[in-house]
């Protein structure tokens, strides 16, 4: 176990789930282990990997892939190395969105973005390299999966992190186009939306899931990926930087796409309710103890960070 295993430096109170709690200490163990260590790459390249993906995340994306896992099959432990990959890609989306080709930002979680303290080059080499990652780790023979699970996991996140998913949703984001309402919440289900729905996924075919299942799980995705999308946007306008972790303001600062700025305050605080009771109808569907990603759901609204 190395010191970056600690997922340090946030030192944000942000209330979370218990389940986060219980399940946590198994993803930064397993995370730690699947990350190269400095001696056995380029030592910047391991530090910056390691640095962002030990820098305060929530491992909203993770708990819900161990979730998703157990209430098929009662247990989360298989699910933890494709828990890893959704991190992984996570944190290597957020490296990239924080650059001054992008976002521009200086903070994400209290601290430093990476490319302030690893230079730009590097910050794009680490994200490239947490991307691959990812793969790796859903194919390597030490995950257990079976050759049909690993196909299905790879296309399915090879289709949420590319040009239908998460990257072509950053691109519409920065391309400056003034968005309607409908645009705009397909921007979000693109750029959001696409991993959390991997992210249920994955951990339903580790779990051996039906089809029945896997779109019930879709749709609780959806919804908590539009409502997660939304209460970032909303928080970006009210929210407290002490939980946040990230200065105010820098949405209109870069003049990005986001629902406040569309339809005001108010309104995205109901698209974002309408979106977890959306999530929430799915849940009723899945037979099993659903509780946890009942409550995840609720969280999502009363977030502060
Ligand atoms: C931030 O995601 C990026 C969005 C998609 C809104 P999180 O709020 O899950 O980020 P961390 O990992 O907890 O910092
Ligand atoms: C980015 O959305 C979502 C990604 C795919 C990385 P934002 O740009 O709103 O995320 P934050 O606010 O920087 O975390
Ligand atoms: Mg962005
Ligand atoms: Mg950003
Ligand atoms: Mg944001």
């Amino acid at each position: 176990m190395t010191m970056s295993r600690s997922n340090s430096g946030a030192n944000r109170r942000l209330d979370l789930p218990d389940c986060f709690r219980r399940l946590s200490p198994y993803i930064e163990d397993s995370l730690d282990d699947w990350l190269p260590e400095e001696g056995d790459i380029t030592r910047d390249l391991a530090r910056s990997m390691r640095y962002s993906v030990f820098s305060g995340g929530k491992r909203v994306r993770p708990v819900l892939t161990l979730l998703a896992s157990e209430v098929i099959s009662g247990d989360f432990r298989p699910a933890l190395p494709a828990a890893c990959a959704v991190e992984f890609i996570h944190s290597y989306s957020l490296i990239h969105d924080d650059l001054p080709c992008m976002d521009d930002d200086d903070l994400r979680r209290g601290k430093p973005t990476n490319h302030r303290v690893f230079g730009e080059a590097m910050a794009v080499l680490a994200g490239d390299a947490l991307q691959s990652l990812a793969f790796e780790v859903v194919s390597d023979d030490r995950a257990g999966y079976s050759a049909r699970q690993v196909r299905d996991m790879l296309a399915g996140l090879a289709r949420a992190c590319g040009a239908r998913g998460m990257v072509g949703g950053q691109a519409r984001d920065i391309d400056g186009r003034s968005e309607d309402l409908d645009s705009l919440s397909r921007l979000h289900s693109m750029k959001t939306g696409a991993l959390f729905r991997a992210s249920l996924d994955l951990g339903a075919v580790t779990a051996g899931a039906v089809c029945e299942q896997r779109s019930l799980f879709r749709q609780y995705a959806d919804g908590f990926g539009l409502a997660f999308q939304i209460t970032d946007d909303i928080l970006d306008v009210v929210g407290d930087p002490e939980k946040t972790g990230r200065y105010a303001g820098s949405d209109e600062e870069g003049d990005r796409r986001t629902y406040p700025a569309l339809v005001g305050l108010d309104a995205s605080r109901e698209l974002a309710s309408r979106a977890v009771e959306s999530g929430m109808q799915a849940l009723r569907g899945l037979h099993g103890e659903t509780r946890e990603l009942r409550e995840i759901l609720e969280f999502v609204l009363r977030r502060e960070g």
